[in-house]
């Protein structure tokens, strides 16, 4: 039996001689210094949790560590304009597959106007559909980038991809996303979009203030709340805009 290619991403773990000082940020959030061996699925994996539980953080390292920039992009766009990044990319032990992708993207939403912006600057649109990615919506740019932009076989970090597009793009954006994983590519996605978590092929890490746990799709907040709140959105209201 040939030995599996993906994940290429295997696992992700803190280097044990590192001398880490855990009052200061990044080591201060939970999930960071509670990291462990985080083990990736094959297909997807998602990241979620609260605001401020660290999502970003530990995605933006992983792609550090891979050689992307920290506003996104390919591994060819070496563009930082902020100098907000964390050092944790320096304490992080990546485990591998023998095979590398041929194909990979750090998208973030955060930063996704400055990657616009660059792309315009350096001229370079022959993969986004030869169209300026600010000619185009938020959510249209994501999904241009989705569907023209990724070749297969690569190995893609999302950051809240879902933050412009519509629930029909977000659904728009399951299939593009399970086209590609067919294609021999795995995801890492920070997401809250209670859509892309549906994704069944996957794998969802719930950050809080305990650290870094799976948990099923059913039970996350995600799935619940929305659920709940859908179906019985006049009581919550009610409950919501009525207390004292
Ligand atoms: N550059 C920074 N310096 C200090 N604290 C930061 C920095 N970036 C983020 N934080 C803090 O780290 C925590 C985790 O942030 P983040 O990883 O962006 O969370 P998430 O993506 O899960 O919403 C937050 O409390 C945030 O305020
Ligand atoms: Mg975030």
């Amino acid at each position: 039996m040939a030995i599996a290619a993906k994940p290429y991403l295997q696992e992700v773990s803190i280097r044990p001689d590192m001398d880490l000082d855990y009052d200061l940020y990044p080591y201060n959030i939970a999930a960071v210094r509670e990291l462990g061996h985080l083990t990736f699925h094959q297909d997807v994996t998602f990241f979620v949790g609260e605001n401020g539980a660290g999502k970003s953080t530990v995605l933006e390292a992983i792609a550090l560590a891979l050689g992307y920039s920290p506003e996104g992009g390919t591994k060819n766009v070496q563009l930082s304009t902020t100098d907000s990044v964390s050092n944790l990319y320096q304490a992080l032990r990546l485990a591998k597959s023998f095979r590398k992708p041929s194909d990979g993207y750090f998208l973030r939403a955060e930063s996704f106007f400055n990657l616009a912006t660059y792309m315009d600057d350096v001229g370079y649109l022959g993969g986004y559909g030869n169209k300026s990615l600010h000619a185009r919506s938020h959510g249209e740019a994501f999904m241009a980038v989705l569907l023209q932009k990724f070749s297969g076989k690569g190995l893609y970090l999302l950051d809240e991809p879902e933050a412009a597009m519509s629930p029909s793009r977000q659904l728009a954006a399951l299939a593009a996303i399970h086209q590609l994983v067919q294609d021999d590519s795995q995801f890492i996605i920070a997401t809250h979009s209670p859509i892309l978590l549906s994704y069944p092929n996957a794998k969802i890490l719930q950050f809080d203030g305990t650290g870094i746990s799976e948990v099923s799709y059913e039970d996350t907040e995600h799935f619940a709340i929305t659920r709940d709140f859908l179906n019985h959105y006049p009581r919550r209201l009610e409950q919501l805009l009525n207390e004292d």
